[in-house]
């Protein structure tokens, strides 16, 4: 019995550890792949994870809506992008952790 429950809280604190680990890589990457523009002073404007809704970066993704969008997302490669993505939605305006100022205005 008491195996069972260090188990389930070994198991918990695991997979909390593992999801922010990935969380930390997709902000990581947003902010060296985003930011070096998307920044106060930089040559286009401020964005954060929180300005749009989840289902809104996904089709902002899906749709390339970016400008010059095959040159940036191949640079950035599709494996990144897709990891960027996961921490935009996860962190979005209507996500349970909505972050608004990773990037300072
Ligand atoms: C080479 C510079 C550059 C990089 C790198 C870049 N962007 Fe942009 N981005 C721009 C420019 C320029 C615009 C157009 C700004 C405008 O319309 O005034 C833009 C527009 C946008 C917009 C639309 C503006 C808005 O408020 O809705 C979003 C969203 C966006 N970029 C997200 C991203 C994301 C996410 C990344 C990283 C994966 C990224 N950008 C990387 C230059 C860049």
């Amino acid at each position: 019995m008491k195996f069972k429950k260090f188990l389930i809280y070994f198991l918990t604190v695991y997979f909390m550890a593992l999801t922010n680990l990935w969380g930390d890589e997709g902000k990581d990457l947003f902010i060296k792949n985003c930011a070096n523009c998307h920044k106060s002073g930089g040559s286009a404007p401020v964005i954060n994870p929180a300005d749009k809704a989840g289902e809104i970066w996904k089709k902002y993704f899906s749709r390339g809506r970016h400008p010059d969008n095959e040159k940036m997302m191949s640079s950035i490669g599709e494996e990144n992008s897709k990891k960027i993505l996961n921490y935009l939605m996860n962190n979005a305006a209507d996500s349970e952790h909505p972050e608004a100022a990773i990037i300072p205005k």
